[in-house]
This record gives structure tokens, C-alpha cells and sequence, in this order.
């Protein structure tokens, strides 16, 4: 006897499209094939709509610390947008504050997801605070299963920049710990003195605070970085690939044998820099910042042949009255924008529906690389014995994204207007429904912390 069986949906693998029936027991996937015909406590009738794996969001940010405030979702809210979203799992990050080793802000994120997260979670370890002074700790959390390290090569005035020597010595011991390095990458020097011009300047709009952060900065940070773990032999992810001259950097370094994954975000390939010339643009401050429509061309260019490796939402949304805090300046606004329920409808409109991907590469970008990069060994494709992590897409009808109809805790949309073909219909974490017929009806946030699961 199953629990539950989906039959006559278009399963979606890296591998194909199969019109096979999914069988699940136990919150996993027991049975797969054209015709699964023992009997099920819930059958599910998936005629014309596809069955992709849970996707999987390797970048978020529920709550975290940024300009004197905190990022509107905790994990409660953010948890279940991104199952209305069709993400089955989100990788958060730590939060270093002054003083805390890497360790105690591990416990204490984790305390703040427990039993608050509707979705399956990870947590990278953000190293951003005496870096050296808790080198010593990293293998200790990779034996946990704690195995990504997050490093940021900006943001000095906030704290949270290492210096390249500090870079190459925690990168190090973390290859030599057998784990995953993260990097933030904009060269901060670059970053200081334009940010310094556009203010002597007496520039305000939000415009300038592309200006403020240009494509070389990132470049720049990337190739550095591709260096030092060319170095080193460490695995390299660069988180938010924003512009054609970074992607450059990145597969140049990857052409020379660098191990690099580069992950880029939803608002890098559908949006550009006229956003800031909006009313309200600096509602549309995230870092880095949007580019231009070449750079959008070359970042879709490489989601479709592979260049990129991962899609991420970077999701840090304010509400309109914490971006409303700026008082007229690029620099005050709190950056970051919400993603987590858009990423799953925009790749499929603007990637497959447009032509540019397979729905087997926008499965393997929002699930299967990510479960792979970050060892989720249960996660990321539907196979017989991983967990029955589901989403049901219609990919009939079109929709209009409008923040009203979000479950974010922000009240405004970067992406309010844009048309969507197709809605997540079901989305299902371990044979357990939490949106049916594009509604949230999940009861209790029994969602599990990946790493100590695995291990
Ligand atoms: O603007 C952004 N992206 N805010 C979140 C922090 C980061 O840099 O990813
Ligand atoms: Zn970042
Ligand atoms: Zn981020």
C-alpha cells in the first residue's frame, strides 16, 4: 500500500521527460514507472502538468542583520513562500556577530529554524568575523555535515570582509577539511573608491548605487578568488554572479582547472539597471547591483550551455517602509530583494517557455546541481529511494506576479506586473502536501535541518 500516487504527469530528470506514475510510502519515493497500480491512500491526478523534483534554494537570508534592521522573512514566512514557490529546501547562511565563533552562530541560527521552517533547510557557515581565530573550528562542523563556508570580499564598513591572505588561509583549511567555499565576490577596493566618487559627486538615486559597484569590482574579486583556490585545489561557489565580465572570470578560472560553481540569481537575468529609474527604485537595491540587458544575454547565454551552475534567489526582501528609511541616499537603503516564490514560475516562463532552456536543465538548475554542490544526498531528483520532495506544475494559463498574492512578509514585488505562464499547483516535501492547488495548506513547519539528518 502507498501513501500517495501521481499518475499521468510528465516527470521531469536532468535525464528526460517520462510520462511515469510516482509512487510514495514513508515520505519517499517507492516506486516509479508507466503504469503504478498499487493501491495508494491518495492518488493524484497530474494529466497535463509536470512533476519536477522539489527545487532547491542554495542562497537565502531569513532575518539577517543589514542597515539597522533585519530582513523582513524569518523562517516561519520565508518557508512558506518558497514552497508556494515550489522549493522544497533552502540553504540559509549564519550570522557572525561581533565576538561569536563560527560555532555558536551555527546554534544559534539553528535555533531560530527549528521547528519554525515549513521546508527542509541547510545552513552555509558565514566565517566574516576574526577568521583566523576560528579556522580551527572547520573541520569540526564539516564532520557534522556543516560543509559550506561563506566568505565575503565587501563590505568592510559592515564588518564582514576578510582580507585575501584571510581568505586564502580559510579557503585552505577548508579544502583540506574536505568542504565547500562560498564567496560574496566584489573587489572591495573598487567598491570604496566609486561609492566615494558617486558621493562627492553629490549622486543620491538609486542608479548610483550600480555605479557604485561595477562589473570589474566583481570581475576583479572573482578572479582573485579563482587564483587562490586554483592554489589551493579547493572547491570554489561563487554566489550571485551578477554581470558578463564575472561570469567571464569565473570560467575563464574554470577552464584553468579551477574547481568554481558559479550560481547566478532570478533578478540578474530578468531585470537591468532601468528598475532603479522606476518610482520607487531603490526598492530595487539588492548587491550586487542589476546590470544591463548584455549582461542579463550572457548570464541566460550561460544557464543555457552549462556556464552557470545554479540559480538561487539571494532572497533578503524589506518591506517598502525599511526601504523607505534611505533618506534620498543609494547607501542607506537596506539591499535585498524577495525571490523565493518567483524563482520556479520566471525560470520556466522566461527560460523554457521562451525557448532558451530544456526543462531538464531548469530541473537540474533548481535542484539537482544544488543537492549535488551541496551534498543533499536525499534531495534534487526524483529517483526511487530519495525523499519524495514534489512540485506539480501547470504550465498552462498565465498570471501576473502581484505582491498581494505573495506569502513573503514584504509588501512589495521587484518582479509586481511581469507576466508568468503556468503556476505551482502541489508542492510536496516528503509525501506531505503543503500547497495544493496553488494554495499553502501546510499545518505544522516540520521542516528538517539537512546537515545533522545526513549525518
Ligand atoms: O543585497 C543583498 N544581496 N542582500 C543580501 C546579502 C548579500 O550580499 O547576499
Ligand atoms: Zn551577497
Ligand atoms: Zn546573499
Amino acid at each position: 500500500m502507498l501513501d500517495l500516487v501521481i499518475k499521468n504527469g510528465l516527470v521531469v530528470t536532468a535525464e528526460g521527460e517520462f510520462r511515469w506514475d510516482v509512487g510514495v510510502r514513508g515520505g519517499v519515493v517507492v516506486e516509479m514507472g508507466k503504469e503504478v497500480d498499487a493501491p495508494a491512500g491518495r492518488t493524484i491526478d497530474a494529466t497535463n502538468k509536470l512533476i519536477l523534483p522539489g527545487c532547491i534554494d542554495p542562497h537565502t537570508h531569513m532575518g539577517i542583520p543589514i542597515k539597522d534592521t533585519f530582513s523582513a522573512d524569518d523562517f516561519r514566512s520565508g518557508s512558506r513562500a518558497s514552497a508556494c514557490g515550489g522549493t522544497t529546501t533552502i540553504i540559509d547562511f549564519t550570522v557572525q556577530s561581533a565576538g561569536q565563533t563560527i560555532r555558536e552562530a551555527l546554534d544559534e541560527r539553528l535555533r531560530r529554524a527549528k521547528g519554525k521552517s515549513y521546508v527542509d533547510f541547510g545552513v552555509h557557515v558565514n566565517v566574516t568575523n576574526r577568521p583566523d581565530a576560528n579556522i580551527a573550528l572547520i573541520p569540526g562542523l564539516v564532520d557534522e555535515g556543516f560543509r559550506s563556508f561563506k566568505l565575503f570580499s565587501t563590505y568592510r564598513e559592515a564588518g564582514m570582509m576578510v582580507t585575501w591572505p584571510a581568505f586564502r588561509r580559510v579557503v585552505g583549511q577548508v579544502a583540506r577539511s574536505g568542504g565547500i567555499a562560498l564567496l560574496h565576490a566584489e573587489d572591495n577596493g573598487i567598491v570604496e573608491r566609486e561609492t566615494a566618487r558617486q558621493i562627492s559627486a553629490g549622486h543620491k538615486a538609486a542608479i548610483y548605487h550600480a555605479r557604485s559597484r561595477p562589473a570589474g569590482a566583481e570581475a576583479k574579486a572573482i578572479e582573485t578568488a579563482g587564483q587562490i583556490a586554483g592554489e589551493l585545489g579547493a572547491k570554489l561557489y561563487i554566489v550571485h554572479v551578477s554581470s558578463a565580465a564575472g561570469l567571464e572570470a569565473g570560467l575563464k578560472a574554470r577552464a584553468q582547472g579551477v574547481d568554481i560553481y558559479l550560481e547566478t540569481c532570478p533578478h540578474y537575468l530578468v531585470l537591468t539597471e532601468a528598475a532603479y529609474e522606476r518610482k520607487n527604485g531603490h526598492y530595487a537595491i539588492a548587491t550586487p547591483p542589476l546590470r544591463t540587458q548584455a549582461d542579463c544575454d550572457a548570464l541566460w547565454q550561460a544557464v543555457a550551455d552549462g556556464g552557470i551552475d545554479a540559480i538561487g534567489t539571494d532572497h533578503c526582501p524589506f518591506t517598502t517602509a525599511q526601504k523607505n528609511t534611505w533618506g534620498g541616499q543609494f547607501q542607506f537603503v537596506p539591499n535585498g530583494i524577495a525571490g523565493v516564490e518567483n524563482r520556479l514560475p520566471l525560470l520556466y516562463t522566461y527560460g523554457v517557455a521562451e525557448g532558451r532552456i530544456s526543462l531538464s536543465r531548469m530541473v537540474e538548475l533548481l535542484a539537482e546541481n544544488p543537492a549535488g554542490i551541496f551534498n543533499l544526498a536525499t534531495k534534487g531528483q526524483i529517483e526511487v529511494g530519495r525523499d519524495a520532495d514534489l512540485v506539480i506544475y501547470d504550465p498552462q494559463g498565465e498570471d501576473i506576479i502581484r505582491a498581494s498574492d505573495m506569502h513573503s512578509a514584504t509588501d512589495w514585488s521587484v518582479y509586481e506586473g511581469m507576466k508568468v505562464v503556468g503556476r505551482v499547483d502541489m508542492t510536496i516535501l516528503r509525501g506531505e502536501v503543503l500547497v495544493e492547488e496553488g494554495e499553502f495548506v501546510g499545518v505544522h513547519p516540520a521542516g528538517r535541518c539537512l546537515a545533522i539528518s545526513n549525518n
